[in-house]
């Protein structure tokens, strides 16, 4: 990735935290520009000031406010005349027993999730075309590749974005605009905070963050990590048999950890 991304204009959203601030510390440090975007102003600045780099710009932007995204990339591409790279990376978990959705919680995962993913695609990918090419790359889940009991919400966003990035990529292909989607598995972030626990296979941050810069500097249109969990999603699809007795044992586990322990893992 050497030079990869040096002077490339690239924006992050949920750049304050977990895998969106290790997005910015890794650009930055390939002498990248990178527009850090994130709705809680507070650990945004933070994070910005923590960083301690001249071409670390924070933009405080809530990715479900089309206004907002709009301003952001229109901000990006203003300071070099274009926009090279989008990583649509904030978002959300949201893994509970269906009995506990609620229609309010539908509609906030899809609006972080989703709709965010959907702001940014809306104003990057016009501009991109006009200048001739960039890159987007969207953040799935493993959860959006292998649909996961006591995720429903959750699958039902994060599928939903893979399916967007394999539609566009194929559509923007002979533009010169690349799609990326990222299907991490669990990374070690702040997103476990509400559960109290992190699951013990979790990689760390830095370590998903590398695959994924390594994976973008590269033009790959998936990234799916770490190679355990890929090999295991790889099985679970192509082995229906497999997949059942997998995801009815699974849901059992979930069920058993959420009346012992309270949480799914
Ligand atoms: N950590 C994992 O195990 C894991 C696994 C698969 C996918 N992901 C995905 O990776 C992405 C980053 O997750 P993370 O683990 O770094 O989480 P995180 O909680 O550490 O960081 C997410 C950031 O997004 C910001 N955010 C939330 N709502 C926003 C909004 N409306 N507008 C702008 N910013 C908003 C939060 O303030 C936070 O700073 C998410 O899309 C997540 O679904 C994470």
């Amino acid at each position: 990735m050497d030079n990869y991304f040096q002077d490339k204009v690239c924006v992050v959203t949920g750049a304050a935290s977990g895998i969106g601030l290790q997005l910015a510390k890794d650009l930055l440090a390939a002498r990248a520009v990178v527009f850090m975007a994130d709705v809680n102003a507070d650990n945004l600045a933070r994070a910005r000031d923590g960083l301690g780099r001249d071409n670390a710009y924070a933009v405080v932007t809530d990715v479900t406010k089309e206004e907002q995204v709009h301003a952001l990339i229109e901000r990006a591409a203003g300071h070099n005349g274009r926009l090279d790279i989008l990583f649509n990376n904030a978002g959300i978990g949201g893994t509970m027993p269906w009995e506990d959705v609620t229609l309010d919680f539908w509609r906030r995962v899809l609006d972080i999730n989703l709709w965010g993913v959907i702001h940014g695609l809306h104003y990057a990918v016009p501009l991109m075309r006009k200048q001739g090419g960039g890159h987007i790359v969207n953040t799935s889940s493993m959860a959006g590749l292998v649909n996961i009991p006591y995720q429903t919400v959750y699958c039902a966003s994060k599928t939903a974005v893979a399916a967007i990035g394999e539609c566009l990529r194929f559509e923007l292909a002979d533009e010169n605009i690349h799609v990326t989607t990222v299907y991490p598995a669990n990374v070690t972030t702040p997103i476990f905070a509400e559960a109290g626990a992190v699951p013990d296979d979790a990689i760390p941050v830095e370590e998903a963050v590398n695959i994924i810069l390594d994976a973008v500097s590269r033009q790959e249109s998936a990234v799916i990590f770490p190679e355990g969990s890929r090999l295991w999603a790889k099985s679970v699809q192509a082995v229906p048999e497999f997949r059942e007795k997998v995801m009815l044992e699974l849901a059992r586990e979930r069920r058993r950890n959420y009346q012992t322990k309270g949480r799914y893992f």
